[in-house]
């Protein structure tokens, strides 16, 4: 079958990372979890019509209370994230943000110790232009004082946008929050929307100084809940994988959005599929969505343990797109064994983006790299179905529907050959 692609350097490129410097703050070791209000609630203020759909302090304590008592926070997701739209339209005299007195009433140091008191950190959101961009003040000749504001209300993660500012003025502004973060002394893990206001200009990002000054950055379009956002975040990915995967890891993530799983819109196919793919590039796992309905089949997806281990692995390496037709993209991402003096243990993702046909798709360890020669333990995660010991040789064969993923966990067997020695002996022109 034709359009095949596949670089046998691939594999060799695995071990060339982790070289740049990440942002010197000790912060997201391992990718962001959380939930954030803004894919399932945007700027919704009017909480006379929508009582329960509206961004004002409920929202958040609800989702709190979801984290904690429904199983996310043990799963990892430890973070609720307000988005635009929290504050007055004005700041006060001494120049300090208000959050809306109508809709918060308690204020933000309230809201951030009802969710530290459940084990759940506080992320907010601002923007350095002028104003945000749902037209709330901005940060914009603030910085020092929206810092000191953050840290004294308390807040554990800031997501500044990049609305109403221009773009030269980026590389100046963004380091600057940095240093004035840093300089509250309260550590606040930063996340950049930097490099998405720069989709168009691709010769002015620098992952390697954006890394320096973010835990994390968004480079591509808001997600929305539909399959065509998700197929075009990943295509997205998949084109700049070269420039992503050496500027990505602890400390320093690269952001493809949020989590849409449980929205409508989103099946369960998509919601594998999502999950699938941002699990293997070791992306943030922050969810949009509304976890007081959200149905159980969603959830477990959401709360999937050997997913959630893929993603969180200490090594936080983003997966690589190693083979691609019409049809089928086949990602692998090396994983920190529990023997690494025998072998990496790897994941395996397999997305078929056809948007009607099941397809069934075989593949071989080797080609992938995988060549410890005891071979691996090979399980699938979403069925929960094990193959047992499979050897390089062996062929895997799975069947995968539309709009959906199989994840694949291989971890080695014992032996003491040593690896990354050869290269793959030849494509797999036959998936
Ligand atoms: C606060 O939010 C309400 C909507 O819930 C809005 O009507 C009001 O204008 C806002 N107040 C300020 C000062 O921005
Ligand atoms: C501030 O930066 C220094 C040096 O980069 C770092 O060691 C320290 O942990 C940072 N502190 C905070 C609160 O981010
Ligand atoms: C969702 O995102 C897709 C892809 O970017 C876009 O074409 C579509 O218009 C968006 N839908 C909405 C409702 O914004
Ligand atoms: C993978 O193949 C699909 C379908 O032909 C194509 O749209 C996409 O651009 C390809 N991705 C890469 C990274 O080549
Ligand atoms: C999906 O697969 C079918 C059957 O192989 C094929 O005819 C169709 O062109 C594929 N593409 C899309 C976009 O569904």
């Amino acid at each position: 079958m034709g359009g095949l692609q596949y670089s046998s350097a691939t594999v060799l490129l695995f071990l060339a990372l982790g070289l740049a410097t990440a942002l010197d703050n000790g912060l997201a070791r391992t990718p962001p979890m959380g939930w954030m209000s803004w894919t399932a609630f945007y700027c919704e203020i009017d909480c006379v019509k929508h009582p329960t759909g509206c961004i004002n302090e409920q929202l958040y304590k609800d989702m709190t209370d979801r984290l904690a008592e429904d199983g996310y926070l043990e799963a990892g997701y430890h973070s609720v994230h307000i988005d635009d739209c929290w504050s007055e339209m004005e700041r006060d005299s001494n120049g300090v943000l208000v959050a809306n007195k109508t809709r918060f009433p308690s204020g933000m140091k309230a809201l951030a110790k009802y969710m530290h008191d459940k084990g759940i950190n506080f992320g907010i959101y601002e923007d350095y232009g002028t104003k945000t961009c749902g037209g709330y003040p901005g940060s914009y000749q603030h910085l020092k004082t929206d810092a000191e504001t953050f840290a004294a209300w308390d807040v554990d993660y800031l997501k500044l946008d990049g609305c109403n500012i221009n773009l030269d003025l980026m590389p100046i502004g963004y380091p600057e929050m940095g240093r004035e973060l840093n300089k509250t002394g309260r550590p606040i893990i930063y996340s950049c929307s930097w490099p998405a206001y720069l989709v168009d200009q691709p010769q002015k990002v620098d992952y390697n100084l954006i890394g320096k000054w973010c835990n994390t950055w968004r480079n591509f379009d808001d997600i929305n809940s539909s399959w065509k956002s998700i197929q075009s975040i990943i295509n997205y990915y998949d084109h700049n994988q070269d420039k992503h995967i050496p500027t990505h890891g602890p400390g320093k993530w690269h952001d493809p959005d949020m989590l849409v799983i449980g929205n409508p819109g989103i099946t369960v196919d998509m919601s594998l599929a999502q999950m699938t793919i941002w699990c293997i590039w070791a992306a943030p796992l922050i969810m949009s969505n509304d976890l007081r309905i959200i149905g159980k089949e969603f959830r477990d997806i959401l709360l999937n343990k050997e997913a959630i281990r893929i993603n969180q692995d200490r090594m936080g390496i983003m997966g690589r797109l190693v083979a691609n037709t019409t049809d089928i993209g086949l990602y692998v991402k090396p994983l920190s064994s529990e023997s690494p003096e025998v072998s990496l243990s790897f994941a395996i993702a397999i997305l078929n983006r056809n948007l009607s046909t099941p397809k069934s798709v075989q593949f071989h360890l080797k080609h992938l790299g995988l060549t410890n020669q005891f071979g691996y333990r090979v399980r699938e995660i979403w069925s929960g179905k094990d193959y047992g010991r499979k050897m390089p040789h062996d062929e895997v064969e799975i069947r995968v529907n539309p709009t959906s993923a199989a994840l694949f966990r291989a971890d080695p067997l014992a032996g003491n050959e040593p690896r990354f020695e050869k290269k793959p002996e030849m494509p797999w022109w036959w998936l």
